[in-house]
């Protein structure tokens, strides 16, 4: 039996949904989704209200998903213009620096509007207008915020490249992008060690060769030195200071572009998943108030990077539009010691902390002490996202961090979503650790077998979702057909995530992880087919095979196998080579935690990789091979097996 956390009543009594708000609401966002979400969108400040409020068809013939669609609002005007005349002087941002010893900042509505406007009339005298792409490369500090807004403000679309991507990976998205600017800093701060973010840039605008980008602006972070190629190189300083601080909006339509966020497939290169103005914005602040159970007085914490989705929906947009305060932190969780979150807790008394499962199992691996020498009583409520945390890590952090105390979001969304699909609504129902529960309202998910059966009451399947939220991608930045393609020609008619999932007989769904080629690598999404192509590019290289593998902090870990061309000899130095080389072509997050020599892979007599077996002994489970017979060669897999890690 599963253990169930009930509601703690005094929670309850004071949330902004109860179970009877979700129960008639929840019923009314299915039945009548038009009324629902028509109410809704009436938390935005629109500079002309929707009269239409949706136009949605996930078939083939009438393909379309439009929200809002003749409304007309602005993002930033929402997330600062209409807080400064009640709460021009709250404030807005907190921001946390890598190094405890150096002055946290408080930034209020006001001065964070006055930042925006400057930089929006910069950004509109170097020439960018509405339409352009904007690419943000910027650590965890105030102007990655700013950037974001100041874009939102004149109408360009900003795409946030996260700082962990190298010069290859950053020159990909500029070039699919066409970026006409690109905003980063000097370097970065993590745990003490610099990131060279400018000299990142200037190596992904030497490989791109010729591109759409005009100018770079760079922020003065570190004061590291760095190389400025003039015109092209600006300081920021420079061009914001002297600006007005006010800045005209630029009137957008509900469907004009926000964003662009690349992120893995299991096929090719990463997807520039597009989000849209009037939906998106309504989605995210909705589901932050809802779900956070967001009031006038929190100090909210989510400690993700702007470069991930989460951070633009509940760092930056979510948090901002309901004109809440929210914690930028610049560092990691290990920096100077373990204890560090829970420092940041009782600095600021945040009172809700949001984060990824991976952390908390690091952390729970350095036992009690470092929680336990801080007092945390300002937190009232936890929340986790980025892959299912294991049941063992929910409890740790309800027990530990929350001291029983916090009721669990456990948050389970996907970039392409915008925001929240599945959790507790915190005041609404009891939890169960590891499930993310119920879904948010207007949201149909349901489980289908793999011909596209739907199944019904408790069972396991593929994850599906029968019809649109407002928050949902609109396309793939340019390629309309491989928007279709990725997800809705695998089960007609509906959203396939690319996740498994189990109900169980309460209606909960757990979510079991990914089904396609995706790793998910510390909340981090990797493509096998990125890791591999980058591994086939080093010239010694023949073919590669790369699977994930369960590992204990990460989740999972990107298990590698590779094949050398015929005359090159396996040896450690190459090894070490293989894996900077992937550091070099996709960044850090990529690096393979396990690399395996491979004389041949196991492929079926049509040249098939046979992956389901590299599956089995990346996890340690040669016992559960399966049938083998089908192989053009089984003799492969007793070698593989021979020299795998665990053998
Ligand atoms: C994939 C999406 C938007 C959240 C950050 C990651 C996995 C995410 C959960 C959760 C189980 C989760 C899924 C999903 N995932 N949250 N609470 N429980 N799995 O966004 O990079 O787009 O990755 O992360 O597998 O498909 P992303």
């Amino acid at each position: 039996m599963t253990d169930l956390y009930p509601v703690p009543e005094a929670f309850a009594a004071q949330a902004n949904v109860t179970w009877a708000d979700y129960e008639r609401d929840y019923a009314e966002s299915i039945r009548d989704p038009e009324a629902f979400w028509g109410r809704v969108a009436q938390r935005l400040d629109w500079m002309k209200p929707p009269t239409r409020i949706r136009d949605v068809s996930f078939d083939r013939q009438n393909f379309q998903i439009r929200w809002f669609a003749d409304g007309e609002l602005n993002v930033s005007v929402n997330c600062l213009d209409r807080h400064l005349a009640t709460r021009g002087d709250k404030t807005a941002l907190i921001f946390e620096p890598d190094s405890p010893d150096e002055p946290p900042q408080r930034i209020s509505y006001r001065e964070l509007h006055a930042r925006v406007c400057r930089l929006g009339n910069a950004l509109r005298n170097l020439g960018v207008g509405k339409g352009d792409r904007v690419t943000i490369y910027l650590p965890m500090i105030v102007e990655a915020a700013v950037a974001m807004l100041a874009c939102a403000r004149i109408g360009a679309i900003h795409t946030v490249v996260f700082g962990g991507f190298s010069s290859n990976s950053i020159a990909d998205r500029v070039r699919d992008s066409g970026a006409k600017l690109i905003i980063t800093a000097d370097e970065g701060l993590r745990g003490g060690k610099k990131v060279p973010l400018k000299a990142n840039v200037d190596g992904a605008l030497k490989l791109a060769g010729t591109t759409s980008v005009e100018t770079v602006l760079v922020v003065r972070h570190t004061g590291g030195a760095v190389d400025m190629q003039m015109p092209r190189d600006r300081w920021y300083d420079a061009v914001v200071d002297g600006q007005p601080d006010s800045c005209e909006p630029e009137r957008m339509n509900a469907e004009d572009p926000l964003f662009i966020l690349y992120t893995s497939g299991s096929t090719g290169k990463p997807k520039g998943v597009l989000h849209t103005t009037g939906g998106y914005l309504l989605f995210a602040s909705y589901t932050h108030w809802a779900v956070f159970d967001i009031k006038e007085d929190d100090v909210y914490w989510c400690t993700a990077d702007v470069g991930w989705v989460t951070g633009h929906s509940y760092i930056v947009y979510g948090p901002l539009a309901n004109g809440s305060t929210s914690l930028m932190f610049e560092g990691v969780p290990s920096h100077p010691d373990a204890s560090r979150f829970w420092q940041v807790v009782d600095r600021h008394q945040v009172t809700i902390f949001y984060t990824a499962p991976t952390a908390i199992r690091a952390l729970m691996r350095e036992g009690e002490e470092p929680v336990k020498r801080t007092s945390r009583t300002s937190l009232r409520l936890l929340g986790s996202v980025g892959e299912p945390i294991n049941p063992e890590a929910w409890r740790w952090y309800h027990d530990v961090v929350g001291d029983g105390r916090c009721p669990i979001v456990d948050t389970w969304w996907q970039t392409e979503n915008g925001g929240i699909l599945i959790s507790p609504l915190p005041g609404a129902w009891a939890t169960k650790p590891g499930s993310a529960t119920l879904p948010f309202f207007g949201v149909q998910p349901a489980i289908v077998d793999a011909a596209g059966n739907l199944l019904e009451g408790e069972c396991e399947g593929n994850l599906v979702i029968m019809d649109s939220w407002p928050g949902q991608m609109r396309t793939v930045y340019g390629d309309d057909q491989r928007f279709f393609d990725t997800y809705f020609a695998a089960y007609p008619g509906m959203y396939f995530t690319g996740d498994g999932a189990r109900r169980d007989a309460d209606g909960y769904y757990w979510i079991t992880g990914r089904v396609d080629d995706v790793i998910n690598v510390s909340g981090h999404r990797i493509g096998t087919a990125e890791v591999e192509s980058a591994l086939v590019l080093h010239p010694k290289v023949a073919e590669a095979a790369v699977v994930g593998f369960p590992h204990d902090l990460k989740g999972q870990g990107i298990y590698a196998y590779v094949t050398l061309v015929a005359g090159e000899v396996e040896s450690d130095e190459l090894l070490k080579e293989l894996v900077a080389h992937v550091r070099k072509e996709i960044g850090p997050i990529a690096s393979p935690d396990f690399l395996q020599w491979a004389p041949a892979l196991p492929k079926t007599r049509s040249g098939k990789i046979m992956r389901r077996i590299l599956r089995k002994i990346a996890e340690n489970a040669p016992d559960q091979l399966g049938d083998t017979s089908t192989l053009a060669d089984p003799s492969v897999v007793d070698a593989l097996l021979g020299n795998r890690r665990g053998a």
